[in-house]
């Protein structure tokens, strides 16, 4: 039978691009019975209406005002998470390419995660949330039950992407320049940029398998819960 945790925790899961997060943070919350959070699908909607409105990435206040005239939705289903961009659902546009780099592009500007923040924080006040991202344990709940940083060699995160994205040849070469890319942007942005809270458990999964990596997740979910777990 499915556990469920009484207390309702919030747990983190941090790290770059490729590294496992969205597989695990999503296995994780099934197990538990808790809300799987992607909170880059909001930077991503944001981007997505960006370019639908004819807005530079790089107009940090024309950025902030759509972001106020917008309603960004993460919807958890059984089949996973949609994302709603003013009602309509964007979940599989906004993993195309024009979006992903415009994504990146946008999270740089310290206004705009300040509104990613606040309203990520709303989202997951009531605990019982697997929100996964690159400053969740740092920024957006720097007092996370659970803050995990899980990381990958930026080889086999590239091979990751390759093979989620069944893809190979000369397209690969260019998801892995933009994993690279991206990845340099996050860890160098003066803004929130990548890194593991201190309090946060590393991870490497490097040589570990997926199955492995959520086992070491949950195991220390139910550390921090304590005692009170249901079978
Ligand atoms: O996790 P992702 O690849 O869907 O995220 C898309 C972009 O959003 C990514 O380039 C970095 C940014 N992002 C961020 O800056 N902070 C987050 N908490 C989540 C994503």
């Amino acid at each position: 039978m499915t556990d469920i945790l009484q207390r309702k925790l919030i747990i983190a899961i941090d790290g770059p691009a490729g590294a496992g997060k969205s597989t695990i943070a999503a296995r994780l919350a099934r197990k538990l019975g808790y809300v799987n959070l992607e909170s880059g699908a909001m930077y991503r909607a944001l981007a997505l209406k960006a370019i639908d409105q004819d807005a530079s990435f790089d107009d940090e206040v024309a950025l902030v005002k759509l972001a106020d005239a917008s309603r960004i939705q993460l919807e958890p289903t059984i089949n996973g998470n949609r994302t709603l961009l003013d009602g309509k659902d964007v979940s599989a546009r906004i993993r195309e390419r024009d979006v992903t780099e415009g994504a990146s592009r946008i999270s740089v500007h310290p206004k705009v995660r300040e509104w990613m923040v606040s309203h990520q924080r709303a989202m997951g006040a009531g605990g019982g949330v697997v929100m996964e991202g690159r400053d969740i344990g740092t920024k957006v709940f720097p007092d996370a039950d659970l803050k995990v940083f899980l990381d990958a060699d930026p080889v086999i995160r590239e091979q990751r992407r390759m093979t989620q994205q069944k893809i190979s040849g000369p397209v690969a070469a260019n998801v892995a320049a933009d994993l690279r890319e991206r990845d340099h942007r996050d860890r160098t942005r003066a803004a929130s940029p990548l890194v593991a809270a201190e309090d946060a458990v590393v991870i490497d999964s490097t040589s570990m398998s997926e199955d492995e990596v959520l086992a070491k997740v949950e195991e220390l979910a139910r550390q921090r819960h304590g005692s009170g777990v249901k079978d």
